[in-house]
């Protein structure tokens, strides 16, 4: 086993792992999703599936990953042979993410340098953001220079100076968008968005609800890709894993959940009532802030300040996805790291332009109504994802047993208090629910039938 640089305290791994789950799963996609699903309905069913599913996902990864001391592809392998193939599917997950992640990172800076120029007024237009992401080199020139800033970061292994840069940057965007949801909720209209975000209406749960919610829990925290036994593979023995994950969750969900207040309350402000605009998709957070900056007093300089930031948190995100692909890649095929670098950069440009090019030159390419980027999301979130998830609980379940779990937990401090609902839910709630899940998924996927 290879020497591993542990983090030296608690917090310091708190923070990384936050720096990896915090980013535009977020900031950009938890906001559509719960727009587009019923607003309250899906919050309150995100909350409940963070606390079950959530913990009892995140003890089992990143316990994992510290019992064995090595990351996804190997740890399975080494505790139950029959299990390598786990490791295997982990990874394709970043892999699939990647691409698409640097597309809308794409998207971030070029916003930012739209609002860097002056351009906020002309940013405010009804059609500015179709017309950006339907032409043809823009976006792709901005997502192969985000794509670089991340690999240029990977193959000269600077992640330690980004993660400190992102650590005083994460608390200024909390801030930051507490005073863009504040101001939102003065203008006409939000608060009737803001009723819709947070009440539930139980009329509206479904399974597609469900689905959706959950795979934005796999995704916003890093879960179900083999990343937190990473994480946990560097964690100390006497850091409490359980009060970590608890932080590391509320951290996650208490961003995500400020983004959906700034954002849902400003859609209805600005729609003017016509609900189709909840509608919207991946688009929603560049239809709709740069409306909010526009009105504001200061609003050029504050959305600068704002893209900046949303730009390392997303920054910060890719880079982990990145040196996940690339170790797995240096450690199965013997591979130097400059080499991996280059190979993992010039795999994620030739998978991600189908993605930039889907919302115009291909945009004739759909299934289901979804663009390519959504296929990607689609096949990476609500197919894959479970399905990774699913295995980790037959693994934890029935063959290393939740009690070496349990163990590695209380370690630390003999103690594990949420132990009785890991056991319930790693056994049985968790994966009857996500061969439920993933079936209905991909029925409706496949267009049996719709959910
Ligand atoms: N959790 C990140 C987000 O919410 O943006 C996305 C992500 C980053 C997933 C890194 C996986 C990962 F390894």
């Amino acid at each position: 086993m290879k020497n591993r640089s542990n983090f030296s305290s608690k917090l310091g791994f708190v923070l990384a792992a936050a720096g990896s789950a915090v980013g535009l799963g977020n900031i950009w996609r938890f906001p559509y999703l719960a727009a587009q699903y019923g607003g309250g309905t899906f919050l309150l069913i995100y909350l409940i599936l963070a606390v079950t599913f959530g913990f009892t996902l995140m003890i089992a990864e990143i316990a994992l990953g510290r019992k064995t001391g090595v990351s996804a592809i190997v740890a399975f392998k080494s505790l139950d042979k029959r299990f390598g193939f786990l490791g295997v599917l982990a990874v394709i997950v970043p892999v699939i993410i990647f691409p698409y992640y640097s597309v809308i990172g794409g998207w971030v800076v070029k916003y930012f340098a739209v609002f860097v120029s002056g351009g906020v007024q002309a940013s405010a237009g009804d059609t500015y953001f179709t017309d950006f992401i339907s032409s043809t080199t823009e976006p792709i020139c901005w997502f192969l220079l985000f794509l670089a800033m991340a690999a240029i970061v990977v193959l000269f292994g600077v992640e330690k100076g980004i993660e400190k840069v992102s650590k005083i940057m994460m608390p200024i965007l909390v801030v930051l968008t507490i005073i863009i949801s504040v101001y939102g909720l003065t203008l006409d209209g939000a608060m009737e968005g803001l009723v819709y975000y947070i009440k539930p209406h139980m009329a509206d749960v479904s399974a597609k609800t469900i689905l959706a919610a959950m795979g934005q829990l796999f995704y916003s925290m890093s879960l179900a890709m083999g990343i937190m036994i990473t994480y946990g593979s560097y964690m100390k023995k006497d850091n409490n894993l359980e009060s970590s994950v608890r932080q590391i969750e509320l951290f996650d969900t208490g961003i995500a959940f400020l983004a959906g207040l700034m954002i849902i309350p400003a859609v209805f402000a600005f729609s003017g009532g016509d609900r189709s605009a909840l509608s919207a998709g991946p688009g929603l957070m560049f239809m709709t802030l740069p409306k909010v900056f526009a009105s504001m007093r200061f609003g050029g300089a504050i959305g600068t300040i704002f893209f900046v930031l949303v730009f390392f948190a997303a920054l910060t995100s890719a880079i982990s996805l990145m040196e996940t692909i690339v170790s797995v890649f240096m450690d199965k095929f013997g591979w130097k790291r400059r080499f991996t670098g280059i190979f993992v950069f010039i795999l994620a440009a030739v998978m991600g332009i189908p993605s930039s090019l889907g919302f115009g030159a291909l945009g004739f390419i759909s299934w289901n109504g979804m663009s390519i980027l959504d296929i990607m999301d689609f096949a990476s979130n609500s197919v894959l994802m479970p399905i990774v998830a699913f295995f980790t609980c037959i693994f934890v379940g029935f063959i290393i047993k939740p009690k070496a779990i349990a163990d590695e937990v209380k370690a630390s401090d003999g103690t594990f208090t949420g132990e009785k609902m890991f056991n319930v839910m790693i056994k049985w709630i968790a994966p009857i629910f996500l061969v439920l899940i993933l079936a209905s998924s991909v029925a409706s996927g496949l267009g049996w039938f719709k959910l």
